[in-house]
């Protein structure tokens, strides 16, 4: 039953997180054609300060339930080696969680990323990430 919950936490967390980036790389970035720059910077602003009150922390409960639910499935590690679920695991795990770093630093400590700065990066990770999480189960 906590498990089938956490499971439940990262889904829903992990939706509000992709949603947003979604939303923001399919939709908003193409209203840029039909708007100015100062129409364009004041509706995404507008946006932005409702997705900074619920994004960030969505993400930090997507990691924080994903660390628990790595540990539940990740099991031992054998002697003729890694598995190929252990080894999509630990690559997911290692995405999420880069994700999770970058947002914290940016979000609560105001350090914009060194690489990749626009939100189509996180946007691709989220896709690769979720294919992962899909493909490992059935390796
Ligand atoms: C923003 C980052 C993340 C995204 C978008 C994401 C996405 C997903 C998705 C879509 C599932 C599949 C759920 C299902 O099919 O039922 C899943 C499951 C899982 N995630 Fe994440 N995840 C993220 C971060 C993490 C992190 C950081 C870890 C580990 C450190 C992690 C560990 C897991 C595990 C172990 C499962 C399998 C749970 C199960 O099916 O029982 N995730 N994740």
């Amino acid at each position: 039953m906590i498990y089938l919950t956490i499971k439940l936490i990262h889904i829903f967390s992990v939706f509000i997180y992709g949603g947003f980036l979604f939303t923001d790389n399919l939709f908003l970035s193409k209203m840029k054609k039909d708007l100015t720059n100062d129409e364009h910077s004041q509706i995404r602003e507008y946006f932005m300060k409702y997705v900074r009150k619920v994004v960030p922390k969505a993400l930090i409960v997507a990691v924080a339930s994903g660390i628990y639910l790595f540990f539940i499935n990740f099991g031992v590690i054998d002697e003729s080696g890694w598995t190929n679920f252990q080894i999509l695991l630990a690559i997911k795990g290692f995405l999420g969680s880069w994700l999770g770093l970058r947002g914290v630093l940016q979000v609560f400590f105001g350090i914009q990323p060194l690489v990749f700065k626009s939100h189509l990066f996180p946007f691709i990770l989220v896709i690769i990430i979720i294919v992962l999480s899909q493909l490992m189960f059935s390796v």
